[in-house]
């Protein structure tokens, strides 16, 4: 097969083509009657369900099955923390607070790390150490319940993770690990083991409660091939097999293509520290126009609402599906212009994180509730 793009765990190259994508992994696109047995429960659907952000899944259907049975199930997702959280961390987070509150589903955290540590060859762990504490607040900053959230810093619960992961990597061979992740020679002995540290949450619920308990994890799907282990070792040790929705990536803001990443530079993102002028200046700088070269060819001709990352990002940010549809019709017919379409967005993200500041500088004085220690 022709591989114009490439989404690994630790690398998104090219325009991801996820209907391919979706082959190549072997998750399933939600069908209809899968939204539609979600919004049995929920009510509405989420705006990134209505507007398929989230779109792929593993044995969802099962969960909810099981649901409707009365089971319940356990949420997890997670963050690597290799410097301050960026908008594209952000989004599914969003989700999955809705996920807690619309399913009334404790969440599990894992904060790794050890990972970045282990695959990024400059952090020391001290730093990883750091961003995991500040990243954390940026989790908190977006309202999760206290009492149903349990953030794990990896080297901190490692008690608790490491006795499941040994149990996990005995179920998984070097050529497997090569094959799922690409890994080689060259790679440190330490990544060969982690993802066995990954796979852990999957089975922490059961471990905690005793009983059985299916874990749903919602993430962008570049992190899928860890739950395809997670899934074949799980029957092995007496667990159920993970499941996950998965999302499309945030774009970066200098193209329309790939997922927004920090390595790529700093001016491809907007982070939850950029204060209100760095937001404004990256969006007018750096954001892809869809727009016309001059006025007067965009006024008669407008703008192309599905290249500009401007309107891209405001799919991800804008829940009011009215807005965002005067939005793209404005823009498309050249009444918009960019600079108005970029200002929309400015206004947007600077509303939001002006609220999220001062939400993480109340989250300092809950960290303590949230952290699971053993
Ligand atoms: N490996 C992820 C990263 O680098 C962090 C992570 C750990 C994660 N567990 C997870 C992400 C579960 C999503 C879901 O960002």
């Amino acid at each position: 097969m022709a591989r114009d793009f490439i989404v690994t765990p630790w690398e998104v190259k090219g325009e991801v083509d996820y209907d391919k994508l979706v082959k190549q992994f072997g998750t399933s696109i939600i069908s209809d009657s899968l939204f539609n047995k979600i919004k049995k429960h929920t009510g509405k659907l989420h705006y990134m369900l209505r507007r398929k952000i989230f779109f792929s899944h593993r044995d969802l259907d099962i969960l909810l099955n099981e649901y409707e049975q009365g089971k319940k199930f356990a949420l997890y997702t997670g963050r690597g923390p290799s410097g301050h959280t960026h908008m594209g961390h952000i989004i599914p987070w969003i989700f999955t607070k809705w996920l807690q509150d619309a399913f009334d589903a404790p969440l599990y955290f894992q904060i790794t790390d050890d990972e970045k540590f282990l695959c990024k060859p400059k952090l020391t762990k001290e730093e990883t150490k750091k961003f995991s504490y500040e990243n954390a607040l940026d989790l908190i900053a977006l309202g999760f319940n206290p009492k149903k959230t349990f953030i794990i810093i990896d080297t901190e619960y490692s008690k608790t993770l490491y006795n499941i992961a040994i149990q996990v990597a005995k179920k998984v061979t070097a050529s497997n690990a090569k094959s799922v992740f690409g890994f080689t020679n060259e790679t440190n002995i330490g990544m060969y083991f982690w993802p066995a540290m990954q796979a852990a949450p999957c089975f922490l619920p059961s471990i905690l409660s005793g009983e059985k308990i299916r874990t749903l994890i919602p993430a962008a799907i570049d992190q899928d091939p860890y739950w395809r282990i997670a899934r074949d070792v799980a029957p092995k040790l007496g667990y159920l097999k993970t499941a996950a929705i998965h999302c499309t990536f945030l774009p970066a803001l200098t193209g329309p293509k790939g997922k927004m990443s920090t390595s790529e530079g700093m001016q491809s993102t907007i982070f939850t520290t950029d204060d209100e002028k760095t937001v404004k200046n990256k969006i007018m700088k750096y954001a892809f126009s869809g727009g016309k070269d001059t006025l007067e060819e965009h006024r008669k001709h407008g703008g192309n609402p599905d290249i500009d990352i401007s309107y891209q990002w405001l799919r991800f940010l804008e829940e009011n599906d009215k807005k965002l549809k005067n939005i793209y019709n404005d823009y498309s017919s050249g009444k918009l212009l960019s600079g108005e379409l970029k200002q929309i967005l400015v206004n947007k993200l600077n509303n939001f994180l002006k609220k999220h500041r001062e939400k993480k500088q109340k989250a300092k004085k809950q960290l303590d509730k949230f952290i699971l220690k053993d």
